[in-house]
């Protein structure tokens, strides 16, 4: 079965309820998607499973702040999603299944896709004006200054798959049939009272 990013962009969205624009939004996944490519073509990680994590890694949040168990909802549901949208081995599931449930509070793990699957995240804190630490990152692909104070926008045309569905996400919406489509992406009664905990706690640091 072939992965389709598109597809489980769209399944995952129909019950997604914070902004889509908001800091743990599309645009993370899609920077995220990319930071891991990146990092992939470096240290040899399976693309398959970074490119799993970055689609699906926030998207059980409840909260753009402080929300613990994220990361074992996200694994969860991608328990759900195996076999109807993709499919991997046990190993890889296992792997990736464990990439979900301790991104937010794990440091680093032995194997090098977790390993990277977390990095890609952890990079992408300067959307929230913080320049991951190297001590909080897991790989020397990370940790270059390069790749720590890199600003990306969207990825590149071409680069990445999540680009085209997230340009399509922000200006047209309901062309991909969302039941969201009727709220402005960022202004969502959920979302904006996310925010406005977020901006109260100051606390929007978990990747
Ligand atoms: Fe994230």
């Amino acid at each position: 079965m072939a992965l389709d990013i598109r597809l489980i962009l769209h399944s995952l969205l129909e019950e997604y309820i914070l902004p889509w624009d908001g800091d743990h939004g599309v645009a993370h996944w899609a920077r995220v998607f990319e930071n891991g490519l990146r990092l992939a073509e470096q240290t040899g990680a399976d693309v398959q499973i970074v490119r799993l994590f970055a689609v699906l890694h926030d998207s059980r949040r409840v909260n753009e702040a402080t929300d613990p168990d994220h990361g074992p909802r996200a694994a969860e549901f991608a328990r759900t999603l195996r076999g109807r949208f993709f499919d991997l081995p046990d190993h890889e599931f296992r792997l990736l299944h464990r990439a979900y449930a301790g991104h937010t509070h794990e440091r680093t793990h032995p194997d090098v896709t977790v390993q990277i699957c977390w990095d890609a995240d952890r990079l992408d804190l300067g959307r929230v004006g913080i320049t991951p630490h190297p001590s909080r990152l897991c790989t020397g692909a990370a940790k270059t200054s390069e790749m720590r104070t890199a600003r990306r926008e969207l990825p590149p045309l071409g680069r990445s798959s999540l680009r085209e569905p997230w340009l399509q996400l922000r200006d047209h919406p309901s062309e991909l049939g969302c039941q969201h489509a009727a709220v402005t992406p960022g202004q969502g009664a959920v979302g904006l009272q996310a925010r406005g905990r977020a901006a109260q706690m100051g606390d929007v640091r978990q990747g």
